[in-house]
């Protein structure tokens, strides 16, 4: 690479710029909006929860982020430079999905996958990517399973590798996709501290999917909200209540803190599918 390359590379945001940062953005699949002006500026090391009932355009949001989705509306940008496929800066953590038993990789080369060279097919060349590989397989507990199929792991087993790939280059910005499903109380906990770690001692942004809050909620610095083609953004205190959330849903939504916690109650969100006209109707 060429120093003009590397003066205009999109890789090399200067460190006080935002590591996302959303203008007046949206997404509209036809005649629905799944959510629209969203006004985002998420600094480097800041942890985002993104909350929000099923269908109400979570995963979709990551999506525009990785370049997968356009936006109906409004701007995007991606450590500095507008969205695109394929960097190595951004790590992802997709949704929980069963691999086909038939994949022929074993979980140390899913994990390596991660690695940018190893994208490309390049064999297994150095003794530190070996190194960093099986570092990353003991971090999230995979050691014992490092050279099975990783058709033939478990959900959770196969869910902590995808955590571990997302991991492996260093990201400046993680994008996870509730990325605690199917695991165990420990793993979720080891997991967690993970992505903990690379935003703190990494000063990695961090986008994180969930559908409860409580897990990680002592890492969270603001909240983004989204159900009925709305969204409300802010700090736990400021988002996680009962008038903002019943406002929101436009249907009574009871916020309780207890000992640190959040428990959010509400009769209509039993079952509740935010693009369901069953329960749309009920609201
Ligand atoms: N490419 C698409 N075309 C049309 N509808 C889509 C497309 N992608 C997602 N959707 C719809 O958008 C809604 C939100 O999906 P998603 O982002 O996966 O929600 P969540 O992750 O919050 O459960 C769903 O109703 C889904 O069917
Ligand atoms: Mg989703």
């Amino acid at each position: 690479m060429t120093s003009a390359e590397a003066q205009s590379s999109p890789e090399l945001p200067s460190p006080q710029e935002p590591a996302l940062q959303l203008h007046e953005a949206g997404v509209r699949f036809g005649d629905r909006t799944l959510w629209e002006q969203v006004n985002l500026s998420l600094a480097a090391g800041e942890f985002l929860a993104v909350l929000g009932p099923n269908g109400s355009g979570k995963s979709t949001f990551l999506k525009t982020l990785l370049g997968m989705q356009r936006l109906s509306a409004g701007t995007a940008q991606v450590l500095g430079a507008p969205v695109r496929r394929g960097s190595s800066r951004v790590g992802y953590i997709p949704q929980h999905h069963t691999l086909d038993p038939q994949t022929p990789l074993r979980a140390r080369d899913l994990v390596a996958l991660g690695l940018e060279g190893h994208r490309y097919g390049l064999p297994w060349a150095s003794r530190a990517t070996r190194t960093r590989v099986q570092n990353l397989l003991d971090d999230v507990g995979a050691g014992s399973y490092a050279d099975r199929p990783v058709g033939l792991l478990s959900g959770g087993e196969q869910q902590r590798l995808r955590a571990a790939q997302a991991l492996a280059d260093d990201p400046a910005l993680l994008l996870c996709d509730e990325p605690l499903h199917s695991l165990d109380l420990h793993h979720q906990q080891a997991i967690t501290e993970l992505i903990r770690r690379q935003a703190v001692e990494r000063a990695a942004a961090v986008v994180f999917v969930t559908h409860e809050i409580n897990p990680v909620i002592e890492h969270v610095d603001r909240v983004l909200y989204f159900a009925r083609g709305q969204h409300r953004l802010g700090t736990v205190a400021e988002v996680m209540r009962s008038c903002v959330l019943s406002e929101l849903y436009q249907a009574p939504v009871e916020v309780i803190e207890h000992r640190g916690r959040i428990v959010v109650f509400a009769e209509h969100l039993e079952g509740y599918h935010d693009h369901d006209p069953a329960t749309e109707d009920q609201l």
